[in-house]
């Protein structure tokens, strides 16, 4: 697929910028060993290792809205970095958050190492991220785009905080609005995918309207990317996804499918589907009546339509960029890659 070929054309790219920033950094060792595990570059036993590293999606989008204005990638590595490691900080963090024991096919880091050190772990890396951003200065970035590139990268990560908060408040409570789900899905994924191509306009041009309209694309793109991870996550096989089955659902997260069916099943599956979504612990026996009420209720077409609205939507901010030469069809294939997407 057109979009897998792309993403692996950046992958090495993206790596080899954050390696920059682990190379001055060697003790505790172990420390940074976790933070690589995170990565992909080593194993349990943490051996260098060739295996499966994630989509890297987020820095790819970076660096083609700034190949696509600028014809080149080298000023925007550091950010495309930064960016990349501000995702993988939150998913360290967000795996403890949501109990989950497995991402990209292995355990996860507290599963391995317990919470205590995942959460250093993640703080770290947290860190690294802005250091990665302040490597700006040596590619030749002005000081007055550093500061504005990490003021957008901080703010970034407050708003993905606070999404993160809302996600979680949500799985105590069955009055969640699709209003609520897209405010707080807004900010806990589409935030960061937004500061990806907005950080990528900002370094490569001084006109406010395009970097508005990349910065629209990303949201909105963003805001597509998360329905589908959660139709993913009910529809998909682990096999597929790297991540246990059905998690959300045991973790009585409000998903897009969940909102629907809580509104939208017949009578009698919403009731069901209430009472089960109010105990404290679903069994296994509960969790394949929701997604047995999930299947017949029409929840997969509505979401998988609302997530190709926002493509759309993305796509026609795309357009009024009036740009048009590889980059953009690059964006525009990854675009296509992330809805189609089984993991
Ligand atoms: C997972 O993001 C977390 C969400 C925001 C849904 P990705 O699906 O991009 O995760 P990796 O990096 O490819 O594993
Ligand atoms: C994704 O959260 C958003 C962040 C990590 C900030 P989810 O909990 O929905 O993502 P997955 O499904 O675990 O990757
Ligand atoms: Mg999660
Ligand atoms: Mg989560």
């Amino acid at each position: 697929m057109k979009g897998e070929e792309l993403l692996n054309r950046h992958l090495d790219m993206v790596d080899e910028e954050i390696k920059k920033v682990f190379e001055s950094r060697t003790h505790p060792a172990q420390l940074y060993d976790m933070m690589k595990y995170h990565l992909g570059w080593l194993d349990e036993d943490l051996k260098k290792v060739e295996q499966y590293r994630g989509k890297r999606f987020r820095p790819t989008l970076c660096l083609l809205v700034y190949n696509a204005i600028s014809g080149v990638y080298d000023k925007a590595l550091p950010a495309a970095a930064a960016i990349e490691l501000i995702h993988n900080f939150s998913l360290i963090h967000d795996d403890i958050e949501d109990m989950d024991e497995e991402r990209r096919h292995k355990a996860t880091v507290w599963k391995l190492w317990g919470i205590s050190q995942a959460i250093n772990v993640g703080d770290g890396m947290h860190v690294m991220a802005n250091l990665a951003a302040l490597r700006m200065a040596d590619q030749g970035v002005t000081s007055e785009k550093v500061v504005e590139v990490l003021r957008i990268l901080n703010e970034t990560i407050i708003t993905l905080c606070e999404g993160q908060y809302l996600d979680m408040s949500f799985e105590d409570r069955l009055d969640i609005t699709l209003d609520m789900y897209l405010d707080m899905i807004r900010r806990k994924t589409a935030a960061l995918v937004e500061a990806s191509t907005w950080i990528g306009a900002t370094l490569a041009t001084e006109d406010a309207s395009k970097v508005n309209n990349f910065r629209g694309f990303g949201r909105n793109i963003g805001l597509a990317f998360q329905i589908i991870d959660d139709i993913i996550g009910i529809w998909e096989k682990a096999e597929q996804t790297g991540k246990p089955k059905a998690s959300d659902v045991r973790n009585r997260k409000k998903t897009l499918p969940i909102l629907f069916a809580l509104e939208k099943a017949k009578e009698s599956d919403r009731k069901t589907l209430k009472e089960l979504y109010s105990r404290p612990r679903l069994t296994d026996e509960d969790v394949e009546k929701v997604l047995s009420i999930l299947e017949s209720s029409g929840a997969y077409e509505f979401s998988k339509k609302m997530a190709e609205d926002y493509e759309r939507t993305a796509l026609q901010e795309l357009a009024e960029t009036g740009i048009e030469n590889e980059a953009i069809a690059d964006i525009k294939a990854l675009a296509e890659f992330l809805i189609r997407r089984k993991y």
